[in-house]
């Protein structure tokens, strides 16, 4: 877990360079959990110091803990809202004072769908994004995938913090990459996390193979 927890905040790293090696300037992360070190802010404005970055977040203790660790930071902040709504999102003060939605954006949602239900429906809430965001955005998407060990594992950590056993959805890289639909979903497509545009200091070689979180990041055309 603590490695798959390390491939994780890399690659959300990786994602945000290509991104902003894109020209993409503007950030929503949905689903963000407290913006702690090599968040997306960090990562946005070591850039780009005009970079705006909104973080999403349903839990107020998440929330109230990321604004400590944002205050002074006019171009980050992060809002409670629940982003099964993009209506609701979009309609916070904080995404309408830092995110322009006519000029392309990245949307990103890491590890965002493992409590989401299967009846809430995360293809729909991508393609809900998709349709709204400006030609030219992107949408990055991870998730675990089906792996008995992984659930186990992810249970565990999560009760740390939560106190009771989530609810844990795992899903197949064939269903997260259906969620790519009408995207453009750039190379090297849905693959293992770390094996996501690797750089030279990443860890590639701790079997590849059964890393069973998949990654992929698409462009809206
Ligand atoms: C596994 S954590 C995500 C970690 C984070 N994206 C990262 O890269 O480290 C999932 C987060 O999604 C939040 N979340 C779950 N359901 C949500 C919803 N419907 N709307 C907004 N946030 C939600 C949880 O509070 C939690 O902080």
């Amino acid at each position: 877990m603590p490695y798959l927890v390390r491939s994780q905040r890399a690659l959300l790293g990786r994602m945000v360079r290509h991104l902003l090696g894109e020209g993409i300037t503007q950030f929503l992360d949905l689903g963000s959990g407290i913006p702690t070190r090599d968040h997306v802010h960090e990562v946005v404005q070591s850039v780009d110091p005009s970079g705006k970055v909104v973080y999403v977040d349903i839990d107020p203790h998440v929330v109230a803990v990321g604004r400590d660790v944002l205050a002074g930071n006019d171009n980050a902040t992060i809002v409670q809202a629940d982003f099964r709504d993009h209506d609701a999102v979009f309609a916070t003060p904080e995404v309408a004072r830092l995110i322009d939605p006519e000029q392309p954006l990245a949307i990103l949602m890491i590890e965002a769908f493992v409590h989401i239900s299967d009846e809430d429906g995360p293809a729909g809430i991508v393609s809900g994004y998709r349709d709204r965001v400006s030609t030219g955005s992107y949408l990055a998407i991870s998730h675990c995938s089906e792996n008995e060990d992984l659930l186990a594992a992810y249970q565990m950590f999560e009760r740390m913090a939560l106190g009771a056993p989530p609810i844990v959805n795992l899903r197949s890289r064939e269903e997260l990459t259906s969620y790519f639909a009408r995207l453009d979903l750039i190379e090297p497509g849905v693959v293992p996390i770390h094996l996501w545009r690797p750089e030279s200091d990443d860890e590639v070689d701790r079997n590849p193979d059964q890393v069973q979180m998949h990654a992929g990041m698409g462009r809206k055309l």
